[in-house]
């Protein structure tokens, strides 16, 4: 049988992923590789949406790109690329643009959170259309399913109703991907605020470890992360979120289940847990480093490999593309 195409893309919006993006997404895509025909896709055209440094962006792309190949994507057994690269996404997110409600894109509640936090008179047109070209990204690869978080979810909704919504008035052109809505993926919080998750945009740059900074600041972080009251180390998301983080992170980066580590850590403090997680932690990001760095002292070969991915996606993304504009009338 058919292995189920699946896409998913990330922002270059930090120099480094951290924490929380590779163990609540980019795990799982290293693992769907086995599993599905994946198309991966740093997406830079969404990154400009809200105000950037052309520098910048150019180095967090390749950033970004080095990264997911030093956490284990392989370009022999998924597609990885760049969505600039491939002129498809914005020529469809037009067509699709057309058949987008006004009423129906100003819903998006991403979009009210991220302008109100901008200033809606400064918030762009593009940001405003993002979760146009997001459903552009996943109908021009004729995905089945489309793995995201919760927070996604209205977003893929709105993928849904534009694929039947031109299926139904233009023909049959476009997969519906189902909404797969990943809920075994560890959340990871703020080592500093445990009650918010652990984001780019926290408040504290203590509160976020970084896959490509010094591991000795991530285990300085850990070390001094927010704890709670009492000194039992228990698993209790509502009144110990800041151990139940450590503990989240503890087994997802181990070969350990929670209650495991319950049982070792019993009678013990919080230092040793934090000392121990610290050097999980160390051990973990440091080869991730070593290959990371590899793949940006080899700038021909990242060359390589990411003119293969467009190639690869090109294939698709030029066939639906062009369905699609035959069936509109071009
Ligand atoms: P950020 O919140 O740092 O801006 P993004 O929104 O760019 O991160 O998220 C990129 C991917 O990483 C998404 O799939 C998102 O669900 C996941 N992710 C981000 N933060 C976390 C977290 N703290 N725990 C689990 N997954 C996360
Ligand atoms: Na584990």
């Amino acid at each position: 049988a058919r292995r189920p195409r699946v896409f998913s893309g990330i922002q270059p919006t930090a120099d480094s992923f951290h924490l929380g993006n590779y163990l609540g997404a980019v795990r799982n895509w290293v693992a769907m590789q086995e599993t599905s025909d994946a198309f991966y896709c740093v997406v830079d055209l969404h990154a400009i949406t809200a105000g950037h440094d052309p520098a910048v962006l150019r180095n967090r792309t390749r950033l970004s790109v080095a990264q997911l190949l030093a956490v284990g994507l392989d370009p022999e057994r998924c597609t990885l690329f760049v969505q600039s690269h491939v002129p498809e996404h914005a020529q469809l997110a037009w067509v699709l643009s057309c058949i987008t409600g006004f009423g129906e894109a100003g819903r998006m509640v991403q979009f009210k959170d991220k302008s109100a936090k901008q200033g809606s008179d400064s918030a762009s047109v593009g940001l405003f259309t993002y979760p146009i070209l997001q459903a552009a990204d996943i109908l021009l690869y004729q995905a089945d399913a489309v793995p995201v978080g919760e927070d996604q979810r209205q977003h893929l909704e709105l993928t849904r109703d534009l694929a039947q919504r031109f299926n139904s008035r233009f023909g049959q052109t476009f997969t519906v991907p189902s909404v797969h809505i990943v809920k075994d993926t560890a959340k990871i919080t703020d080592l500093q605020e445990p009650t918010v998750k652990m984001s780019k945009s926290a408040s504290s740059p203590n509160g976020i470890i970084e896959l490509l900074e010094d591991p000795a600041r991530s285990a300085k972080k850990i070390k001094s992360a927010v704890t709670d009251t009492g000194r039992e180390i228990l698993y209790d998301e509502e009144n110990k979120p800041g151990v139940s983080n450590l503990l989240t992170m503890y087994a997802a980066l181990t070969a350990r289940t929670i209650d495991e580590l319950l049982e070792e850590y019993d009678g013990k403090g919080y230092g040793d847990l934090k000392k121990d997680l610290a050097e999980v932690v160390v051990d973990f990001v440091t080869p991730i480093q070593e290959r990371t760095r590899a793949y940006l002292d080899d700038p021909g070969h990242l060359d390589k490999l990411l003119a293969i991915g467009a190639d690869k996606a090109r294939a698709v993304a030029t066939a639906t593309l062009d369905k699609a504009y035959r069936r509109v009338g071009f």
